[in-house]
């Protein structure tokens, strides 16, 4: 799978662009501000069909759009797959309100939707602020594991979206039951929570035991991957964190591991039918709780995951380093992971992580790029990379919206 052009109208910066990209390995360098992310974050977006940072997807319109007839955003690229030339294409036009876009997806010219155009262009984004992801919010880290699974797994990114429709839906009926001051036990209370319920838990236990399994998959090899970045000295373990117990934990472990007392990692797989059934009796068990806060308490939406260097967790006592080579580690796991479920490596982007980074971690970094067959690299200083590497690339310089080829 490689990506072969790239076409950009009103996105960011870039008032047009055409680029063709035809070597396995392409360096970027620009001053800061000069629109290296704001590339990356195009081919970004045609793999994931969202933008690298939760927020409003009208951000990435450029502003010089706003002087046109019609102020519309296009992202187009060109991938080949299995000797076959696939047309990605993500367009926002403007809705009525003058406020809001509309985004519209193509697949070889026919209108798709976003689950259609995930995993047909495979991407991992390596970013300086990848240690928000040790170090951050919850939040993050579930959108971390959502585009990581999304990509490598359809039946994954169908359950969430479903996740997510019916949790809106369930939400405004207990923000009702709420209001009203429904009990629990009434007849028509009952009946249409039960409805619900089900609903949610159906695709709600799928994304708990997919995003349980991917752990499992990548603890191995992040370990490995941090113990090389450690000099060995330093055990990386993941744990997955959701807001119940979906097994196959006792009660009593779940609160050990939960209170960040466990220091094995997770090493047993769930099924998704036997999560369903532990859901649904915690929310059958929680009704009176759920209609008093007025929300959905359990589920997916609730979920985080921990990193533990040597039993401790590295949100709270890690050093910089540490969260970085447990971020790192994680990020390079799932570049093995989404080979091994795809059977073809994903395209590597890198954004001006190197500077960031100290010789191990770039040397980790530098291996990893000889591994896959494409990548494309930013960077503010060309000095970042040796001349051999220099030497086999395609290099380009990216100034204020626009890309010329260096040679
Ligand atoms: N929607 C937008 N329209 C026009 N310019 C934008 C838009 N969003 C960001 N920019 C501009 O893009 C530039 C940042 O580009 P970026 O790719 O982050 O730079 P860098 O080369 O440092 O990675 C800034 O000058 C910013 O003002
Ligand atoms: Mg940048």
């Amino acid at each position: 799978m490689l990506l072969s052009r790239l076409s950009l109208t009103h996105f960011r910066n870039y008032h047009h662009l055409e680029m063709a990209f035809d070597s396995s390995l392409t360096l970027l360098q620009g001053q800061n501000a000069q629109g290296k992310t704001n590339l990356l974050e195009a081919i970004f977006l045609l793999a994931t069909s969202k933008p690298i940072h939760a927020g409003q997807e009208r951000e990435i319109v450029g502003w010089q759009a706003v002087d046109e007839p019609i102020p519309y955003c296009r992202v187009a690229g060109e991938v080949q797959v299995d000797g076959r030339t696939l047309d990605l294409e993500v367009i926002l036009t403007p809705r009525g309100d003058g406020v809001n876009y509309t985004k519209q997806i193509k697949v070889n010219g026919a209108p798709k939707r976003s689950m259609d155009l995930i995993g047909l262009l495979r991407a991992v984004l390596f970013l300086p602020e990848d240690i928000k992801l040790v170090d951050g919010g919850p939040s993050e880290r579930r959108r971390y594991l959502d585009v990581a699974l999304c990509q490598i797994d359809r039946e994954y990114c169908r359950a969430l979206s479903s996740f997510q429709r019916v949790l809106l839906q369930r939400n405004s009926l207990l923000k009702s039951l709420r209001e009203q001051d429904a009990r629990p036990s009434a007849a028509g209370v009952d009946a249409q929570l039960a409805f619900w319920d089900e609903k949610l838990v159906q695709h709600g236990a799928l994304v708990i035991s997919r995003r349980n399994n991917f752990l499992v998959e990548l603890q191995q090899s992040a370990a490995e991957r941090h113990a090389e970045l450690s000099g060995q000295r330093e055990q990386l373990t993941l744990h997955y964190l959701p807001s119940f117990n979906p097994g196959p934990h006792s009660d009593q472990e779940f609160e050990l591991l939960r209170d960040g007392l466990m220091t094995t990692p997770a090493a047993a797989k769930l099924d998704a039918g036997a999560v369903a059934g532990l859901y649904l009796r915690k929310l059958a068990t929680r009704r009176a709780r759920e209609i008093a806060a007025g929300t959905t308490l359990y589920g997916p939406h609730r979920d985080d995951l921990r990193f533990l260097a040597n039993g401790r967790d590295l949100r709270t006592y890690g050093s910089r380093g540490q969260q970085r080579s447990a971020a790192l580690s994680l990020k390079l796991a799932e570049v093995s992971a989404m080979t091994g479920a795809t059977g073809s490596a994903p395209l590597l982007l890198l954004d001006d992580v190197m500077s960031e980074l100290d010789a191990e971690r770039r040397a980790m970094l530098l291996t990893v790029i000889n591994d896959v067959p494409q990548a494309i690299v930013t960077t503010t200083d060309w000095e970042d990379f040796s001349p051999e590497l220099r030497q086999r690339a395609r290099r380009f310089r990216v100034y204020s919206g626009i890309v010329e080829a260096v040679d």
